[in-house]
């Protein structure tokens, strides 16, 4: 269907924020999956290490290491097709600036990352920096950060006081500053990623963060509705009511590009 796509870039990226056209990002793990979000016209597939929880069934994305996720990388990469891969960079992977830059190089030679995700504001300001300076690009991640989240207490949503909303809006502005071509905002209050999003020129892609992002992202297995246990606010099980999982992934492709997703009930205020 989509086979004749041209390859999706940063700066194309960048071309649909201006255009104010809405960017479909999605997480795959294995090559069959990735073909049909491929298919369904999805911009940016995501190999999230969220794969800990919905792939190995752990119950949170520390345990996932750098040869899982390029073992899931490059199972993408050979069907990804014209969507921009951006991989995770799990945790522990990133402590120091120079483990950074291997484990980062780890997942573009061998697991055919074309940009590589990390989770954090200012205090990664010299690993982004050291990342860049080797030419991978790099998304930022704010807000909920699932690799923190003992620290954070548990998945709440972030940035609801004024005090926290600030330096969520102020990491966003150094990431930004810093050269950061995509930023993922997960889980905090819809006005405050709007804003995010229009002041700064680095696209964002909001999970639970509200309609006025430049694109969506969901973990594949939530938007198919197989995920066990409670689904998140932010969670729309797009096969319910469809009859395969490629009229579910062009549903949410449309539902994402005509501005449909998330619904106001599918956002924090
Ligand atoms: O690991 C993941 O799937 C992610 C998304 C939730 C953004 O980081």
């Amino acid at each position: 269907m989509n086979e004749a796509r041209p390859e999706v870039t940063l700066a194309g990226l960048q071309a649909m924020k201006a255009a104010g056209e809405k960017i479909a990002c999605l997480t795959a793990y294995d090559a069959s999956f990735a073909a049909r979000l491929a298919e369904a016209g999805v911009d940016v597939v995501l190999v999230g290490d969220s794969l800990g929880m919905v792939v190995q069934g752990q119950d949170s994305t520390l345990p996932v290491s750098l040869a899982d996720m390029i073992y899931h990388a490059r199972a993408v990469a050979r069907a990804a097709g014209p969507m921009l891969r951006v991989v995770d960079m799990p945790h522990a992977s990133y402590a120091s600036v120079e483990q950074a830059v291997a484990n980062a190089r780890r997942l573009v030679e061998d697991g055919g990352a074309q940009m590589v995700k990390l989770e954090g504001g200012s205090e990664m300001l010299p690993v982004i920096r050291a990342l860049l300076a080797a030419g991978i690009p790099v998304c930022g991640h704010l807000g909920l950060l699932p690799q923190s989240v003992r620290r954070l207490g548990g998945y709440r949503v972030q940035g609801r006081e004024p005090e926290q909303a600030a330096r969520i809006r102020a990491d966003a502005e150094v990431l930004a500053e810093a050269g950061i071509g995509l930023l993922v905002l997960e889980c905090i209050p819809a006005p405050l990623a709007a804003a995010i999003s229009r002041d700064l020129a680095v696209p964002t892609i909001g999970i639970g963060a509200g309609a006025d992002c430049d694109g969506q992202v969901l973990v594949l297995h939530d938007l198919l509705g197989i995920t066990p246990g409670r689904r998140p606010r932010f969670v729309r099980d797009f096969l319910a009511g469809r009859d395969s999982v490629p009229a579910a992934l062009t549903a949410y492709v449309r539902a994402v590009k005509a501005g449909d997703f998330p619904g106001p009930e599918e956002a924090y205020a």
